[in-house]
C-alpha cells in the first residue's frame, strides 16, 4: 500500500508564517498517520521559485535571484526542521536535474496533443497572487486576496486550452466524487467550472526567470503551469520513468483554499492533455487568521510559528492546529487561546495523566506493571476511542482523530478519580487490585500516546518511552501498537512534567508552585483531573542529553542602566564572545546598583528563545543564586574569556 501526497510548494519572498506552517503541519499529520496505519508513504514539499516578487526581493536586496533562493532554501528547511515535518522530499522550482525536464516535457505534450497555440494577452495580472484576474473577479478593481490593483499587461503569451477541458473535468468530477474534498471546495469549483472556462496564459514573454519554453526561447513557462508540474517532477516525470511509475499519480494534494481552483482545474486538465493519470484527491483546506484578520505584512499581525516552537517545543502548536481548527474549514489563532489549551489539554490532562500514573507506579510498585488477563470498563473506550479516530484520520477530519485521543487520555483521568489508587495502597490486601487499575492505565497511556504520535510526535514518543518502550516512530504501527495488552509487563520511568502550566504572565512559561509540590497525595485525594495541575515527582532527574541543550557561556558586562519603571530589572549590554554584544534584562536590580555590574564575568544561558519585555527584546539570561529571601548573588565567572563554553 503506497501513499504520495504532496502540499503546495511556498513562494520564498518571505520567511514561513503560520498559515503556511498550518498546511505544512495538517500535511505531515496526514503523513505520519499514513506511515502508522502501514502504507508506504512518500511525502513531498518545496518551494517555488519563479515568482516575479521572488525575482524582485532577490533584486531589492542586491543578490542573485538562485543565490537569494538557495538561502531562503536554508531558511525553510530550518522552519520545517524545528516543527518536526517529516517530509521524504523537498523539490524547488529551480531544480535543473529533475524539475526543468518535467516542465518542458509537459509542455511540449500538451503543444503535441494540440493544446497549445500562440496569442495576445491584455489584461490585469495581479503579482501577488501571480496570476492573470479576469475582470469579474476584481472588487472595487483590486485584487480581493491582496487588495491591491493589479496591472494592466499586454504581452504575446502561448496560451493553454483549458476550456476545451470543461466537460471532460465536470464528467471526471461526477466519476471521482471524492476528487474535491472538502464539500464546500468540491461546490465552488462545480460552480466555476460549469459557468465555463477560458483559455489561459502558459507562458510570460520578455522575462528572463523561469524556465524557457521549449518551443521559443523567447519566453518562459508561466510561473504557475510551471509550478503545478513540481508534483510529477519530483517523483520522476522527464527524468526518471520508473520512479514515475511506482509513485504517480499522488494520492493527495494538500493546498490551501485560495489555490484549490489551480490544482482541480488547470492541473488536472494539463495531466489529461499531456495524458497522465489525475491524482485521486485534492483537500483544500481552510485558512488561519489572527484574530479573525488575515495575517499580512502591511497589517504587522504575521504569527510566527517559530515564537511558539521555540518557547514551548513544536508540539503543542502541532495541537492546537490540529485539534482546535476542523479541517477544512477556517480557524483562529490568538495567544491567549493558545496558552488556554496549552493548559487545559497538556499540563492538566496529558500531562498531569502522565505524570499521575508515573509517579503513582513508582510510589506503590517501583515502576513495575504487571498485565492482568481481564481487562476492564478502560478497554472498552479504548478500543472505540482508535475506532473514532481511525475513522477521522481516515478522511483527513484531524480535529475528529486527536478529539478522540483526547476522549481517552480524560477518561483515564476521570478513572483516576473513581478508583482512588492511594486509598487502594494502604493495604496489601489490595495489591492485586492497585496494580491492575495502573496497568489499565498505563495502557490507556500508551494507546493514547500511539494515537498521538502524527500529531505530537516527539512527546508521544517520550510518553511511550516512560512507559518502557524507546521503538523509533517508523517501526510503530496502529494495528498491533494501538490494541489493548492483557500480557506482558512494563517498567514505567518517572520523569517530571513534560508540559508546566504556563501562569497568567503572557507568553512566559513558570512551573506553577503547585506543580512543585511532591507527586501523588497519599492521604487525600487528588483534585479533579479538570483542574488538577501537573504533578512531577520531585526530584526529576535529567539525561546529560538534556543538559546539553543549554547553552551556558561567559560573558562580559560592557554596560549596564536601571530600567525606568521597573524595580527589578537591569538592562545589560554584554560581551559573550560573538559578532556584536547582546542585550539581557536580568531581575537583579534590588541586588545591585548598576555600575556593580559593569566589568563583571558573569554566567548566561546564551540559547534561551528572545524575550520581550517592556518593549526591549532580552536575548538570554543571567544566572544567579537566588535565596528564597535574600538577594539574587550573580555567578562569578573570572577570569574566563567571554564566551567560553560553561559545562
Ligand atoms: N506558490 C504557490 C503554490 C504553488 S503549488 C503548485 C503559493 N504559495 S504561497 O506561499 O503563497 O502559499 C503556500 C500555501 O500556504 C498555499 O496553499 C496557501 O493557501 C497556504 N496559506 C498561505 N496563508 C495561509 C493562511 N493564513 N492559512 C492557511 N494557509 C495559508 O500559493
Amino acid at each position: 500500500m503506497k501513499f504520495f501526497l504532496t502540499t503546495a510548494i511556498d513562494f520564498v519572498n518571505s520567511k514561513p508564517h503560520l498559515g503556511t506552517a498550518y498546511e505544512k503541519i495538517t500535511a505531515d499529520v496526514i503523513a505520519r498517520y499514513r506511515r502508522l496505519a502501514g502504507f508506504e508513504t512518500h511525502f513531498l514539499m518545496g518551494n517555488d521559485e519563479h515568482s516575479q516578487n521572488v525575482f524582485k526581493k532577490a533584486a531589492e536586496q542586491g543578490k542573485d535571484p538562485l543565490a537569494y533562493c538557495d538561502e531562503m532554501e536554508g531558511v525553510f528547511r530550518d522552519v520545517w526542521k524545528r516543527l518536526d515535518l517529516s517530509f521524504d522530499d523537498f523539490i524547488r522550482t529551480t531544480d535543473r536535474k529533475r524539475h526543468f525536464p518535467a516542465v518542458q516535457k509537459m509542455a511540449q505534450a500538451c503543444l503535441d496533443n494540440g493544446d497549445i497555440y500562440e496569442g495576445a494577452y491584455e489584461g490585469w495580472y495581479c503579482e501577488g497572487c501571480e496570476s492573470f484576474k479576469p475582470e469579474k473577479d476584481l472588487v472595487e478593481g483590486l485584487c480581493p486576496i491582496h487588495k491591491t490593483k493589479p496591472q494592466w499587461i499586454k504581452e504575446k503569451n502561448w496560451f493553454f486550452r483549458l476550456s476545451k477541458y470543461q466537460q471532460p473535468l465536470l464528467k471526471h468530477y461526477a466519476d471521482h466524487p471524492s476528487f474535491i474534498e472538502p464539500e464546500i471546495r468540491r461546490n465552488e469549483i462545480l460552480r466555476l467550472v460549469e459557468g465555463g472556462l477560458e483559455d489561459i496564459s502558459m507562458s510570460r514573454a520578455g522575462q528572463s526567470w523561469g524556465i524557457p519554453v521549449p518551443f521559443d526561447p523567447t519566453s518562459v513557462v508561466y510561473v504557475w503551469f510551471d509550478a503545478l508540474i513540481n508534483y510529477a517532477a519530483a517523483v520522476g516525470y522527464g527524468w526518471d520513468d520508473e520512479q514515475f511509475a511506482k509513485w504517480w499519480p499522488a494520492n493527495l494534494h494538500v493546498v490551501g483554499k485560495d489555490i484549490t481552483r489551480f490544482h482541480c482545474v488547470i492541473w488536472p486538465a494539463m495531466l489529461m492533455s499531456a495524458g497522465l493519470p489525475l491524482p485521486h484527491q485534492v483537500f483544500g483546506h481552510g485558512w488561519v487568521y489572527f484574530k479573525g484578520e488575515r495575517m499580512s505584512k502591511t497589517m504587522g499581525n504575521i504569527v510566527d510559528p517559530l515564537d511558539a516552537a521555540n518557547k514551548f517545543g513544536p508540539d503543542p502548536l502541532r495541537l492546537y492546529l490540529t485539534k482546535e481548527i476542523p479541517y477544512g474549514g477556517d480557524g483562529d489563532f490568538t495567544w491567549e487561546r493558545f496558552e488556554e489549551k496549552y493548559n487545559a489539554d497538556l499540563a492538566n490532562n496529558l500531562g498531569n495523566l502522565v505524570n499521575r500514573v508515573a509517579s503513582m507506579s513508582e510510589r506503590y510498585q517501583q515502576g513495575r506493571v504487571r498485565s492482568q488477563a481481564t481487562s476492564g470498563a478502560l478497554a472498552a473506550i479504548a478500543d472505540r476511542a482508535v475506532h473514532d479516530y481511525r475513522a477521522g484520520m481516515q478522511v483527513h477530519a484531524l480535529h475528529e482523530g486527536a478529539a478522540a485521543a483526547f476522549g481517552l487520555i480524560s477518561a483515564a483521568n476521570n478513572f483516576i478519580a473513581e478508583k482512588e489508587p492511594w486509598k487502594l495502597a494502604k493495604s496489601p490486601d489490595n495489591a492485586a487490585e492497585l496494580n491492575g487499575v495502573l496497568w489499565d492505565l498505563s495502557e490507556a497511556v500508551r494507546i493514547a500516546a500511539t494515537l498521538l504520535l502524527p500529531i505530537m510526535p516527539a512527546s508521544s514518543s517520550e510518553i511511550l518511552r516512560r512507559l518502557g518502550d524507546d521503538r523509533p516512530i517508523r517501526d510503530r504501527r496502529l494495528e498491533s501498537d494501538a490494541s489493548w495488552r492483557t500480557s506482558g509487563e512494563k517498567q514505567i520511568l518517572n520523569a517530571g512534567a513534560l508540559w508546566p502550566r504556563i501562569e497568567a504572565e503572557k507568553g512566559a512559561v513558570h512551573v506553577s508552585e503547585e506543580s512543585q509540590k511532591p507527586a501523588e497525595p497519599v492521604t487525600q485525594a487528588p483534585p479533579p483531573a479538570a483542574t488538577a495541575p501537573a504533578a512531577p515527582a520531585a526530584p526529576a532527574t535529567i539525561t546529560i542529553d538534556d543538559f546539553a541543550k543549554v547553552h551556558l557561556k561567559v560573558a562580559k558586562v560592557l554596560e549596564a542602566e536601571k530600567m525606568p519603571k521597573s524595580q527589578k530589572l537591569l538592562k545589560l549590554k554584554v560581551d559573550a564572545g560573538e559578532a556584536e554584544p547582546r542585550t539581557i534584562l536580568a531581575g537583579i536590580a534590588e541586588s545591585y546598583e548598576p555600575e556593580q555590574m559593569v566589568g563583571k564575568s558573569i554566567v548566561i544561558v546564551a540559547n534561551l528563545a528572545p524575550r520581550k519585555m517592556m518593549g526591549i527584546e532580552s536575548n538570554g539570561m543571567v544566572l544567579a543564586a537566588s535565596p528564597d529571601d535574600g538577594k539574587a548573588i550573580v555567578l562569578n565567572a573570572e577570569p574566563a574569556a567571554p564566551g567560553t563554553r560553561v559545562r
